[in-house]
């Protein structure tokens, strides 16, 4: 365990709901917050965040915990990592706490990068970016973006980078690793050099563009490495995981020169997807921004495609998707260039619900002359609408059918509700707690139910040691002993101090989980909590009794087994004071 009383300070300062927030779109509903959970696979809202308690729990798979947990589960970090970061974060010192650094090796590959980032930048500053410069001016791309992007220069074959790198100590190994040098040649020669980022906003690879030569190739991205996965990167992540809390969605584009035309105008909640494979791991980051996504991809045939297969996957994924459709010839960029902000908010706004989207996809290609495929067409556009909730947007869409084909609505109406009938999915409910909350009898039920109080209403802590109850569960006894040493020695506790503080106690950890999974209620009066030491009186007794009866029947001695018949009685009817 880390210092408790410095964890203690900064869980004091720092708000869940922030933190939480900034990771994942939370929404207000009632004193508490809801967003996806993201410890385990879903789609449904069911991590709650508190603020009043400062804890979150999830309905569905249980995880439970402070700021703390959550950011050692949610960024892969140790507790001590944690709590720098939050000490950074509320300006509470943490210079002593010791914390293993990350992989050296991994911290000197960043480092290369940075050193990179730099040389490229300074070449385009030079005589010999005079071309580049006047192409980027050309293009539109200003000073300000050019700094704001990082955006350099690879110099024409000779092998400067490699050399600088050389003689700055790297290794020739760790440059071709890097992908920076093959042998002892540069990768990169006349590209202007776009660096790209982790989520984190680390610079962990380049694309190069042609801007001068010949070379068919327009882009040249760094190979895999390290600390590169190709396929995972999607641009300008690490600012729109800030953006997207504000604006409330994420606007996905093909190209980063897409996303760096868009920030231009003010447009920052924009990622690119570098070309429009998808990858598992880009699908999970997306989820990570809102809940939902404005596509806006190329608008010639490719583009328009990806949007109907990318879409359909976040559809799956439980996202609101929309889709904004670019003129034929243009992309984002080059539409922003032309026509200008006002007009590309205009299409933002614009853009149509996927369903739309793909019922206007689906027609673009039927030939109305044919019977066939003008019946096809029909059939999948109900097929398309059938699994729409809003009924009202299916019967619109019904009755337009109905008209444009003039077939009876009732004919089609009966087809829909037969295929809404079949692909209607019983709705998962979140009641798998009340299941096993119910598993637990009445006075495991009580017991619980006190260490929450005493964990959400202070003054049940003094009624608890002043009644000095025998509780019978073992784990329970001990969360009890624990809140009273707590509370005594910093005058105060709540749920988020107190996970804080068994943080390195798995098992307790787990009975407070359950416990708090529970979702007891919160208000308790005098009456009521008497009420629970009754009955957890009442399991202390019956156990105490059930061992005398075991001991009475093991007892020859008739003596002894008056004493014990006795005993037995007297707890029966209460005598015996309990504890
Ligand atoms: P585009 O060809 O749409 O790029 O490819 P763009 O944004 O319009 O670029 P400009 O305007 O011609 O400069 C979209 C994305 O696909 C990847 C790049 O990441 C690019 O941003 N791509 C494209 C490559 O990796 N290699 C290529 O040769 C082309
Ligand atoms: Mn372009």
């Amino acid at each position: 365990m880390q210092d408790e009383s410095l964890s203690r300070q900064i869980r004091q300062k720092v708000d869940i709901v922030d933190i939480i927030g900034e990771r994942i779109p939370l929404e207000k509903k009632g004193k508490n917050y809801f967003g996806v959970c993201p410890f385990h696979d879903d789609r449904s809202p069911s991590l709650c965040v508190s603020p009043e308690k400062q804890i979150y729990t999830c309905f569905s798979c249980h995880a439970t915990g402070s700021v703390f947990t959550f950011l050692t589960n949610y960024e892969n970090i140790t507790f001590a990592e944690a709590l720098q970061y939050l000490g950074e974060k509320v300006g509470v010192d943490t210079k002593n706490i010791h914390i293993k650094k990350q992989n050296p090796k991994y911290q000197q590959y960043y480092d290369l990068y940075d050193l990179t980032v730099k040389y490229y930048q300074n070449n385009l500053s030079t005589k010999l970016g005079e071309t580049a410069r006047s192409y980027l001016e050309k293009r539109g791309i200003t000073e300000e973006i050019i700094k704001e992007f990082q955006i350099g220069l690879s110099l024409r074959g000779i092998d400067d980078l490699t050399k600088l790198l050389i003689l700055k100590k790297y290794d020739l190994t760790d440059l071709n690793i890097m992908g920076l040098s093959n042998g002892d040649h540069d990768v990169y020669s006349n590209r202007i050099m776009f660096p790209l980022y982790d989520p984190n906003g680390r610079v962990v690879a380049f694309s190069g563009r042609v801007y001068a030569s010949e070379d068919s190739n327009k882009y040249v991205n760094t190979k895999e490495t390290p600390i590169f996965v190709k396929g995972d990167c999607l641009y300008h992540y690490h600012i729109a995981k800030q953006e997207c809390r504000i604006s409330k969605s994420v606007i996905v584009m093909e190209g980063f020169m897409d996303v760096i035309r868009a920030s231009t105008i003010g447009i920052k909640n924009t990622i690119a997807l570098m070309g429009t494979a998808l990858t598992n791991e880009q699908i999970r980051l997306i989820k990570r921004l809102s809940n939902q996504i404005i596509l806006c991809l190329d608008g010639d045939k490719p583009g328009r495609n990806a949007a109907y297969k990318i879409g359909e996957i976040f559809l799956k994924e439980g996202i609101e998707v929309k889709v904004v459709t670019l003129p034929h010839d243009d992309d984002p960029d080059s539409f922003i260039l032309k026509e200008g902000k006002e007009s590309f908010l205009s299409y933002l706004e614009n853009a149509v619900n996927y369903n739309d989207y793909k019922i206007k996809v689906i027609r673009e290609d039927v030939n109305f002359n044919s019977i066939q495929e003008t019946s096809d067409y029909i059939n999948r556009v109900i097929e398309e609408i059938s699994v729409i909730d809003d009924v009202i947007r299916c019967e619109i869409i019904l009755k337009k059918l109905a008209k444009d084909f003039n077939i009876g609505y009732n004919t089609l109406e009966k087809k829909f509700l037969n295929l809404r009938k079949k692909n209607q999915k019983p709705k998962v409910q979140l009641e798998v707690k009340k299941v096993s909350l119910s598993r637990k009898n009445k006075y495991r039920k009580a017991m619980e139910q006190v260490v929450y109080f005493m964990l959400t209403n202070e003054w049940v802590i003094s009624e608890v040691e002043r009644e000095k109850l025998l509780i019978s569960d073992l784990d329970v006894r001990i969360l009890v002993k624990e809140i009273i040493y707590y509370y005594k020695k910093y005058g105060s506790v709540t749920i988020a101090d107190f996970i804080t503080y068994l943080s390195d106690k798995d098992e307790l950890l787990i009975s407070l989980n359950s416990i708090i999974n529970a979702s007891y209620r919160d208000q308790l009066d005098k009456e009521t909590l008497y009420l629970y030491f009754g009955v957890i009186r009442e399991d202390s007794i019956n156990r105490q009794i059930k061992v005398l009866e075991k001991k009475l029947r093991e007892e020859l001695d008739p003596k002894r087994q008056a004493m014990i018949g006795n005993e037995i009685r007297a707890l029966r009817i209460g005598e015996i004071k309990n504890g």
